[in-house]
């Protein structure tokens, strides 16, 4: 059922504040995590290394989520791609800890990750949005997203949802670890709690989106730039777009196009720009405007106020101001909404792309 909207992947995307606040409020309630799902302070103790391993946008939001891990536990966090890491030399032993994130719970390389780091005896953890899935039936602990079923093949709410866990895994990590102090921990508890209606605000702005899917519509390959926890989400964005619209995308870090990318640049190119951290949104405002001088269409993502970004931008898409660490949650809401609108401007059946299924279960 698709609740009164044109498709499944857009109601999917307007679900998420829902899904987002049931999270939160879980985990302020202290329902979130017991021992099914999270380990102990001694098992936490003994952890020297992290690895999440997942494929496509679950990779992504795990991605994401290493920055807060990092910041909140000092825990260092290494992330892979399940296909790659199943048959790579990793360091796995019995003081990694091994986050996989699946949707589906069901992708073949993702279990195959999963089986190899058992066989390591590493500790492991799932993310999943089904709760009976073999994964999170063969992981030691098992958190569940509880966003409801996902139908569009694009996945979106799952995404939000699978970075607000790790955002909360970490908090919950960080406590126990004692990491974290508890004044900063209410200050991030403050601000994650806003998040929902900060989504919801997005949501209610489009026009300046509608207008980028249009300029977008045409053209046959374009490029997501990004730094830091941005060049995550310009990866996600990149590829929603690839998948519901045909468009060739290719998300690169902002920093790298002079060393050899900037050659393809010209007057036909258009590019995404993501800039929402406050330590280096100026540095990607600066590639925006060399861009932009060779004239090179740049729509950007940036925070509220921020006047560099957008003075140096053809069009700019703001999201409210939060924490740095928390800005890829809702920097992921107007890119799903670009890929979303530029697919419907194509005429391509958005919920179906072609040749994509919506769990993988071979390799
Ligand atoms: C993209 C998308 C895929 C999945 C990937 C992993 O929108 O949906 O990239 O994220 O196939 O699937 P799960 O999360 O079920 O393991």
């Amino acid at each position: 059922d698709k609740n009164g909207f044109e498709h499944f992947m857009l109601k999917e995307i307007f679900e998420q504040p829902g899904v987002i606040k049931n999270i939160i409020s879980n985990y302020a309630d202290n329902k979130l995590f017991n021992s099914n799902n999270s380990f102990s302070k001694e098992e936490l103790q003994n952890i020297d290394k992290i690895y999440i391993v997942a494929c496509g946008t679950a990779l992504h939001a795990g991605q994401s989520g290493k920055f807060a891990i990092e910041k909140f536990t000092k825990i260092p966090v290494l992330t892979d791609i399940a296909s790659e890491f199943r048959y790579n030399n990793s360091f796995i032993d019995e003081k990694t800890l091994l986050i996989v994130i699946s949707q589906s719970g069901e992708t073949a390389d993702t279990l195959g990750a999963l089986e190899k780091g058992i066989k390591a005896k590493a500790k492991t953890l799932s993310i999943t949005n089904v709760e009976d899935s073999t994964i999170a039936k063969t992981t030691d602990k098992s958190l569940y997203c509880n966003a409801g079923p996902e139908v569009s093949i694009a996945s979106t709410k799952a995404y939000t949802a699978q970075v607000a866990l790790i955002y909360l895994l970490s908090l919950d990590m960080a406590k126990k670890l004692k990491t974290i102090d508890d004044e900063d921990l209410s200050s991030i508890l403050i601000e994650l709690k806003k998040l929902p209606e900060k989504i919801e605000e997005i949501l209610q702005n489009v026009d300046t989106i509608k207008n980028i899917a249009n300029e977008l519509k045409e053209c046959q390959s374009m490029f997501y730039i990004g730094r830091g926890p941005d060049l995550i989400t310009a990866k996600e964005g990149s590829l929603k777009l690839k998948e519901t619209s045909y468009i060739h995308s290719e998300p690169f870090a902002a920093g790298e196009l002079k060393h050899g990318t900037m050659a393809l640049m010209d007057s036909s190119s258009k590019v995404i720009a993501v800039a929402t951290q406050s330590n280096l949104s100026k540095k990607t405002a600066t590639n925006v405007l060399e861009l932009r001088e060779k004239g090179v269409s740049v729509y950007s993502v940036g925070v509220e106020g921020d006047v560099l970004l957008e003075k140096n931008s053809n069009y700019t898409v703001f999201i409210p101001e939060t924490l740095d660490v928390l800005s890829p949650i809702l920097t992921v809401i107007p890119e799903q909404l670009i890929a979303y609108y530029t697919s419907l401007a194509k005429g391509i059946d958005v919920d179906h792309p072609r040749n994509l299924t919506k769990s993988v279960i071979s390799e």
